[in-house]
């Protein structure tokens, strides 16, 4: 952190309940990060209402809107500068990013996911943990890479299985810890405590 907070950009795509997690950490005074900017592909997401209750500035860019991914993800990119954004967060976006993006914001973007990473990957990582019978999953906090759901991993939390689970119910028990883990790797992160060396995630004290 270049002094003051850590500059934040949440993307989102959908309900945004961990983008209020992020929202309500970043409330207390001595959070060492502030969300500057909430970006949403979509112009429905539940997120961005969230976002605005909060007076925190919000910015539409449909994806459709463009002809290739290249040119979606140099949209963002010119609003991420416009903003004075350092730091992104993806919270529930849904649009896979290009390696050029990715490289672009290395080690300045993190993801979070709801299992326990590199088990189930992909958009239907709660219905993957049902249908493989485990007893745990979880949520991952990771920083990205282009591959998808991979890069060095920050924080997870372990979640248990019940057997009357639905897809549902285990994903709003991950959800919950969701909302704990995200906070948490911001604050670690915008306090100085993490460095990326390689795929490896260091912390200090
Ligand atoms: C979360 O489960 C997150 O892990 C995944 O998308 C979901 C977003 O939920 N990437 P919400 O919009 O934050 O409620």
């Amino acid at each position: 952190m270049k002094g003051g907070r850590l500059k934040t950009c949440v993307l989102i795509s959908g309900s945004g309940t961990n983008l209020q997690a992020l929202i309500d950490a970043c409330a207390a005074p001595d959070f060492p990060a502030e969300i500057v900017l909430v970006i949403s592909n979509r112009a429905d997401a539940g997120g961005l209402d969230r976002a605005r209750r909060a007076g925190i500035p919000t910015r539409i860019i449909p994806h459709k809107d463009y002809a290739s991914r290249e040119a979606f993800d140099a949209a963002i990119d010119a609003a991420l500068r416009a903003a004075g954004v350092e730091f992104v967060c993806l919270a529930g976006f849904m649009r896979l990013l290009t390696a050029g993006f990715v490289n672009q914001w290395r080690d300045r973007l993190i993801n979070i996911h709801p299992s326990l990473l590199p088990a189930f990957k992909g958009i239907d990582a709660v219905e993957q943990a049902l249908a493989a019978g485990v007893s745990k999953t979880g949520c991952t906090v990771h920083f990205v890479r282009p591959e998808m759901d991979a890069g060095p991993i920050l924080l997870q939390a372990e979640v248990p299985v019940e057997v009357a689970d639905t897809s549902e119910t285990l994903h709003d028990r991950i959800r919950q810890a969701e909302h704990r883990c995200y906070p948490e790797a911001l604050r670690l992160i915008s306090a100085g405590k993490v460095r990326v060396d390689g795929e490896s995630v260091m912390f200090s004290e």
